[in-house]
């Protein structure tokens, strides 16, 4: 998703880093919302922002539209502070639960969006259509469903067609059919704008983003690509499915592989980097053992999260 501009610091055609955080802190009170966060959303990227409940997420994102100050570290939205005028006309957020006026029709509630920020209303027309919402447009906002009500308020970031889209949990309270639809909404969008998009929902994040953080408590705990975090997370534990089992043992101990090895009747749970594979295969081999299969783990996103947070969080996979 990422396109390849130049984006090198001090180049004068650089298309801006879309969000710049550095060591960004936030206390409510007691309460140290935001720790030292540092991170970089490059154009056209579908970013999550990953954790539990209370992680920082909204913070963050309240931080990014001005809505909340920061009490230290720097913040660049578009190349600019954050809630510079200029700059919010080319954002568009949805944080939370979005807020209607209830006895008002869909379209109505959008139309007052877009006339205060002098848009036509062939603008909330076509942001109905991509929402697909045309059909319940005109009814009372009071009898949507939860979903309809996500999707007005997606409809309602979209209005002016922002160059950055922020996105608070977008599938809150949405089921699987809803999820996938605004999963693939999520996609489209991210054609034309750099998406921001938080969800403490595993699976939603591994299938819709490009590059994610994972925070907790505050703080964040790794920021990668998906697939770098996943694959990184796999990285060392290789499952060996070989017999006879009090052959293969030696060879494991004779061999460096014996360390943290665990055994699960003739499979086995090895911790070894990639030369070490062929090394051990050869001398299991040459020592008679029969080896039926050698891989490597990969783990869900989920169980890296758990690695990487501990696992007494309510973090649920999504679907
Ligand atoms: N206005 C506020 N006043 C006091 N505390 C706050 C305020 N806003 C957030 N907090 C606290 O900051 C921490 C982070 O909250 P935040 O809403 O950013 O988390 P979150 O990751 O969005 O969680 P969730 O998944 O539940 O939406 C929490 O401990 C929360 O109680
Ligand atoms: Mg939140």
């Amino acid at each position: 998703m990422t396109d390849h501009q130049d984006v090198r610091p001090g180049s004068t055609t650089a298309a801006p880093v879309v969000v710049e955080l550095a060591n960004v802190t936030k206390a409510f009170g007691a309460v140290q919302a935001v720790r030292g966060v540092t991170l970089r959303v490059e154009p056209g990227q579908v970013y999550g922002l990953l954790g539990p409940n209370g992680a920082g997420k909204t913070t963050l994102m309240r931080i990014l539209l001005g809505l909340v100050r920061s009490d230290a570290g720097t913040v660049r939205v578009l190349g600019e502070p954050p809630g510079d005028p200029r700059t919010l006309r080319r954002i568009g957020a949805l944080i939370e639960s979005p807020a209607f006026v209830p006895h008002l029709s869909g379209r109505v509630n959008l139309q007052v969006l877009a006339r205060a920020r002098g848009l036509p209303d062939a603008e909330v027309d076509r942001v109905l259509r991509v929402v697909d919402l045309e059909g319940a447009a005109d009814r009372r906002v009071t009898g949507y469903s939860l979903g309809m009500r996500q999707r007005l308020g997606v409809a309602g970031a979209l209005l002016g067609e922002p160059s950055l889209l922020i996105l608070d949990e977008p599938t809150n309270g949405l089921d699987p059919e809803g999820t996938a639809a605004m999963r693939s909404l999520i996609r489209d969008m991210a054609a034309h704008a750099t998406v921001l998009l938080s969800s403490h929902l595993l699976g939603e994040i591994q299938q819709v983003c490009d590059r994610v953080v994972v925070l907790d408590k505050g703080e964040v705990v790794a920021e990668d690509s998906v697939s770098e975090l996943l694959s990184r997370a796999g990285e060392r534990t290789v499952v060996l499915e070989a017999q006879p089992a009090d052959l293969t043992e030696k060879v494991l101990k004779a061999n460096d592989a014996w360390s943290g090895a665990t055994r699960d009747d003739s499979s086995w749970r090895l911790e070894l980097d990639g030369a070490g594979v062929p090394a051990l295969v050869r001398a299991l081999v040459e020592a008679g053992v029969e080896v039926h299969e050698v891989r490597r783990e990969r783990r869900s996103l989920e169980e890296v999260f758990f690695a990487l947070t501990g696992d007494h969080h309510p973090v649920r996979s999504g679907t």
